[in-house]
C-alpha cells in the first residue's frame, strides 16, 4: 500500500510489531460502514464515479459477508483492518478499488471506526445495566421491609433494610450509566474527512458523512480529531467506575454468603465446588468481578499513560488504544451479567438476616434518640447515657431491651417502659422515615421512582 519509496520491505520483527490486525479486526463491521459512507459521498461529490462508487460498494458488501461467514483472514504484511479489506477489494473489483481511499487517510479512518466501535459498546454496557438496575428493583421491592444490619467500619451500625442496601446499589449504577451517556454525547462527532491531519483539498462534504455514520456533527479540527482519544478514555474511565462498583456488591455478596454470615444463598448457577472438599460452594464469579475491576481499571490507566506525552497528530503509540479498551468492554459485559444473575436468582435469608440486627446493638441510637425525644436531654447527654447502658448489656451478654427497667432507671432515671418499643429493630427501621431513608415507606418510594425511571409499569 505504500512501498513506492522503500527499496526493502519490512523485516520479520518490523512486520510483527507493526500488525494489529490480530485485535483491530473486530472493528470491521464499522470500517465497512465507514467506506461505504466515505465512497457515497465521494460520489455525490463527483470525486469519483458513480459506477466506480457502486463497484466499491458491492465489493465492501461482498467482503462483509465473507468476514461474517469465515471471519477476517490475518495476514501481518496487510498490517491491520483497513489495508486488509482494501486489498481483499482490489482482488475482488480490482483498480476501482484504489479509488475509495482519495480524500481519506488511515488516521481519520481508524478515529472513525474506533468511534462507531465505543459507541455501540456504549450502548450495549447501557443496556445491560438497565438489566442489572431492573433486577435490583425486582429484589429491593420484594424486601423493602426485610431488616438487616446496616454497617459503618463493617461493625453493626443500625438495622436497615435489605431494599434499602440494595436500592443504594440501583443509584451507583444510575450514575454510571449517566456517565456512560455522557461519554456518549461527547463522543458522536464524525472525524471522517480529517484525513491524515490537515484536512484534504477535495471538494468533500463532511456533513453527508456524519448523517450516514449517525455522528450529530463533524468534529472541527482536524488535527484534534485524527489524534483525540478522549472517547476511549471517556468510556474507560466510565467502565472503571461502573466495575469498582460491580466489584463493591460482589465484594457484599461474598461476605453475605461467607457461613459466619450466612445471609444469602447464591445461585449454584453461580458458583463453583472444591475438587477436594465436597462441602465447598465458592462464589467464584463475583470474585472474578471483583478481580476484573482491577483488570479494567488497568485498561483505563494503560491508555492514559500511552496518551500523555504524544505530540500532535497521529502517533504509532496510537494503535496500541484498542487493545484496552476491547479488554475492558469484554471484562465489563460479563462482570454485568454475571451481577445481574447474582441479584436476581440470590436467596436472601431474611431469618438470619434479622437476627444479626438484633445482635450488636443496633438499636442503641434509638435509645439515644427516645431521651431526647421524650426526656428532652441533649443528643451528646443521651449518647453518654445509652453507651453505659450498652456497657452493662455487653457485660451481661444480654441485648439492650433485655436489660430491666430497674437496671435502665439505675442508669438514669428518666427512663421509662416506654423505651421498650423503640428498641425493637422493626420501631428502629420505620422511625427512619426521613427522605432517602431505610423505612419499609421511603424504599418503597425510592422503588417506585426508579421503576418509573425504567419504564416498568
Ligand atoms: N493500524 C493503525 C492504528 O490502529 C491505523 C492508522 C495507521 N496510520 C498510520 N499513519 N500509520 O492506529
Amino acid at each position: 500500500m505504500w512501498g513506492g519509496r522503500f527499496a526493502e520491505g519490512p523485516s520479520a520483527i518490523m512486520r510483527e510489531i507493526n500488525a494489529s490486525i490480530p485485535f483491530d479486526k473486530a472493528l470491521w463491521r464499522q470500517d465497512i460502514s465507514a467506506s461505504k459512507a466515505h465512497v457515497a459521498m465521494l460520489a455525490a461529490c463527483d470525486i469519483v464515479s458513480v459506477e466506480d462508487a457502486r463497484l466499491i460498494e458491492d465489493g465492501l458488501d461482498r467482503i462483509a459477508g465473507e468476514y461474517e461467514t469465515n471471519g477476517v483472514p490475518e495476514n501481518w504484511d496487510l498490517e491491520d483492518i483497513h489495508m486488509t479489506t482494501e486489498s481483499r477489494l482490489a482482488e475482488l473489483i480490482g483498480p476501482a478499488a484504489g479509488r475509495l481511499h482519495t480524500a481519506r487517510s488511515r488516521n481519520d479512518q481508524v478515529a472513525t471506526d474506533f468511534r462507531l466501535w465505543t459507541r455501540d459498546a456504549i450502548d450495549q454496557v447501557d443496556a445491560g445495566l438497565a438489566a442489572l438496575q431492573r433486577a435490583l428493583v425486582a429484589q429491593a421491592s420484594e424486601h423493602a421491609g426485610s431488616i438487616m444490619p446496616g454497617f459503618t467500619h463493617l461493625q453493626t451500625a443500625q438495622p436497615v433494610t435489605l431494599g434499602h442496601h440494595l436500592m443504594a446499589y440501583y443509584e451507583m449504577i444510575r450514575r454510571d450509566r449517566s456517565r456512560f451517556q455522557d461519554a456518549r454525547r461527547r463522543l458522536n462527532e464524525n472525524p471522517l474527512g480529517s484525513a491524515a491531519l490537515a484536512g484534504t483539498g477535495f471538494p468533500i462534504d463532511r456533513e453527508m458523512t456524519t448523517q450516514a455514520l449517525g455522528f450529530d456533527t463533524p468534529t472541527r479540527n482536524s488535527l484534534d480529531a485524527v489524534s483525540d482519544r478522549d472517547f476511549a478514555l471517556d468510556y474507560l474511565q466510565a467502565a472503571a467506575q461502573c466495575s469498582l462498583h460491580l466489584s463493591r456488591l460482589a465484594e457484599e455478596f461474598i461476605i453475605w454468603a461467607s457461613q459466619p454470615f450466612g445471609f444469602v444463598r447464591m445461585p449454584d448457577t453461580l458458583s463453583t465446588g472444591s475438587s477436594i472438599m465436597p462441602q465447598k460452594k465458592n462464589p467464584d464469579a463475583a470474585e472474578l468481578v471483583r478481580g476484573h475491576a482491577g483488570r479494567i481499571i488497568g485498561c483505563a490507566t494503560s491508555l492514559m499513560v500511552s496518551m500523555k506525552g504524544l505530540p500532535l497528530a497521529y502517533s504509532k503509540d496510537m494503535q496500541d488504544d484498542k487493545p484496552p479498551v476491547f479488554e475492558a468492554a469484554g471484562l465489563l459485559g460479563l462482570s454485568i451479567a454475571a451481577m445481574t444473575g447474582m441479584v436476581a436468582d440470590t436467596t436472601f435469608r431474611t431469618d438470619k438476616m434479622r437476627q444479626a440486627a438484633e445482635m450488636g446493638f443496633a438499636t442503641a441510637t434509638d435509645l439515644a434518640d427516645w431521651l431526647v425525644r421524650e426526656a428532652d436531654i441533649p443528643f451528646r447527654e443521651a449518647h453518654h447515657i445509652t453507651g453505659a447502658a450498652v456497657k452493662l448489656a455487653e457485660s451481661k451478654g444480654v441485648a439492650l431491651e433485655k436489660l430491666s427497667l430497674a437496671e435502665l432507671k439505675a442508669i438514669d432515671s428518666r427512663i421509662d417502659e416506654g423505651v421498650y418499643p423503640a428498641l425493637s429493630v422493626e420501631a428502629s427501621v420505620a422511625a427512619r422515615a426521613s427522605l432517602g431513608g431505610t423505612a419499609p415507606d421511603q424504599v418503597r418510594r425510592q422503588v417506585a421512582a426508579a421503576a418509573q425511571e425504567l419504564g416498568i409499569t
